[in-house]
């Protein structure tokens, strides 16, 4: 997903998303340059880059425990965010990097972006489905309940009825 988060508010606000995309690109910087390391056989930097990278997604996840609150969160809600970002990505981003990397003769980055825009709209189309699925069985549970209340309710006046 993109960075995006709740509407900017405060300073803090902004920081602390500076902070956390400071901090989820240190981490993948840090595997990239683990993989780098092993592949010249050096295991100890290797090593020490895969530690590190470990604590800053602790770091990270400290930025949004404040960022997206638990208590204002659902799986439902994560979704969305989640459908938002992707969506941002590949309808607005990644459509103007690409434009702009044909301006510049970049041809490696435009067929780059291309997968990525291919890649975010797979991922928004995924998390759709999945969200759509658990609102048909949100729906269907409620259905159940009705179902039993009624029950509930039609025992409850017969009883009422032979009193
Ligand atoms: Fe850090
Ligand atoms: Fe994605």
């Amino acid at each position: 997903m993109s960075t995006q988060a709740a509407p900017i508010q405060s300073v803090t606000i902004q920081n602390l998303e500076s902070a956390f995309a400071g901090e989820s690109m240190a981490h993948i910087k840090y595997r990239y340059f683990a993989r780098i390391a092993r592949e010249a056989g050096d295991e100890a930097t290797a090593a020490i880059f895969e530690t590190t990278a470990d604590q800053e997604v602790q770091h990270a996840f400290g930025h949004l425990d404040l960022l997206y609150p638990k208590a204002n969160l659902t799986p439902a809600r994560a979704l969305e965010l989640a459908i938002e970002g992707e969506t941002y990505e590949y309808t607005e981003m990644y459509p103007k990097f690409r434009h702009l990397a044909i301006e510049e003769g970049q041809s490696s980055a435009v067929a780059e972006f291309d997968e990525q825009i291919a890649e975010s709209r797979g991922h928004a189309e995924a998390f759709r489905a999945v969200l759509e699925k658990a609102a048909k069985r949100f729906a269907a549970l409620a259905k159940v309940e009705e179902r039993h209340a009624n029950h509930y309710r039609a025992a409850l006046s017969q009883k009422g009825a032979t009193r």
